[in-house]
């Protein structure tokens, strides 16, 4: 503003600014904050930002619309879609706990094919990517759905859920075991045309293993993590406060356990990582990026408020410049050690 010479006439800082940067000796930087790039690309998929909603936390996606303006989300996951309807366990399906929240909602949904009639057809209204999350009791219901889904326009990629029992070998679930991840994983492969992510179960012996396994037999990403296992007992009636004996815990609770496993990940395999346990502030999202996340998935926190991904974009946008980088991606494994 010194260099404003003109003492005799009242200028309006406006004025004077754009008088000054005639003169072209205006540094701009500090008074126009740039705007941080939010773009993230995981393999071919782009996402307008990096933040998605989580499976089995946000319905199909359509069931929002009228909340929340779904362009605004980098992308969502469906609830998790079996070859046919599943009904679910029994009520209460949610107990809340400290810090947290157990479900046992026994992976209730409407089958692919009624996904594909009913709700595919209405997201492809949307920008945003959607990626469907993928169940089955054995192998072959796995490659079921991605069949049927291969069929279809509207989907940006396939999420396998891993942490499902396989009737095949005892009921022991898929994703605590490498070769049991890989085989499934690499039958997968062969029918999926779109990117594969798989997602890993959290109370594993090691999660290194096992996500090496999912790397090497084709997942093109890896969402870490879902639910640990847990229980809560409501001691007048001496029951379990769900439905079933256990649930699966999620929420701020489990953030520091998974943020860990994200680290741990991210560091053993080439693939990109994308975090998700206990988001629920844009400070959060950035543990997850510094940590090696290349994205985040919000879960539980929809559920005290359905708008909080589109605030944590807005969030991490404002947080970001603080950090003063043109790029999110400047942010992912930044962890000093
Ligand atoms: C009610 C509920 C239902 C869920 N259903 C699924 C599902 O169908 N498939 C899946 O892969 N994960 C499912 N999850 C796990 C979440 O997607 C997420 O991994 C987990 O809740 C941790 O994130 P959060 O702490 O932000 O909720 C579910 C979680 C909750 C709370």
């Amino acid at each position: 503003m010194g260099h404003c010479r003109d003492s005799r006439r009242v200028l309006s800082i406006g004025r004077c600014l754009w008088e000054a940067n005639r003169q072209g000796v205006v540094d701009w930087a500090p008074i126009v904050a740039q705007r941080v790039d939010l773009r993230v690309q995981i393999g071919s998929l782009e996402f307008s930002n990096p933040i998605l909603a989580a499976s089995g936390t946000f319905g199909y996606g359509v069931e929002f619309a009228h909340l929340v303006d779904l362009n605004q989300l980098g992308g969502l996951v469906t609830k998790g879609l079996s070859a046919r309807p599943m009904a679910g366990a029994p009520a209460p399906r949610l107990a809340e706990t400290a810090g947290g929240m157990l479900n046992a909602v026994g992976l209730q949904n409407i089958g692919v094919e009624a996904f594909i009639r009913e709700k595919l057809s209405l997201l492809r209204n949307y920008r945003t990517v959607v990626l469907a999350n993928v169940f089955g009791s054995t192998p072959g219901e796995y490659i079921e759905v991605i069949e049927a889904l291969e069929q279809a326009e509207g989907v940006g990629g396939y999420e396998l859920n891993v942490s499902c029992p396989n009737t095949d070998a005892g009921g022991r679930e898929f994703g605590v075991d490498a070769e049991m991840t890989g085989k499934l994983v690499a039958q997968a492969r062969k029918v999926a045309k779109r990117p594969l992510w798989v997602k890993l179960s959290p109370q594993v012996t090691s999660i290194v293993a096992i996500a090496r396994a999912a790397e090497e037999c084709g997942a093109d990403a890896l969402t870490v993590a879902n639910t640990y296992p847990g229980m809560a007992v409501d001691i007048r009636t001496r029951r379990s406060r769900l439905g079933r004996l256990s649930g699966g815990l999620s929420g701020p609770a489990i953030k520091p356990l998974t943020l860990k496993l994200v680290w741990e990940t991210s560091h053993a395999v080439r693939i990109p990582v994308i975090g998700v346990g206990g988001i629920e502030t844009a400070e959060d999202v950035l543990e997850y990026l510094m940590v090696g996340a290349s994205a985040v998935q919000v879960g539980t926190a929809h559920f005290v408020n359905p708008g909080i991904g589109i605030e944590l974009v807005k969030g991490i946008e404002k947080l970001a410049t603080t950090h003063k980088v043109n790029s999110i991606n400047e942010l992912r494994g930044i962890l000093e050690r």
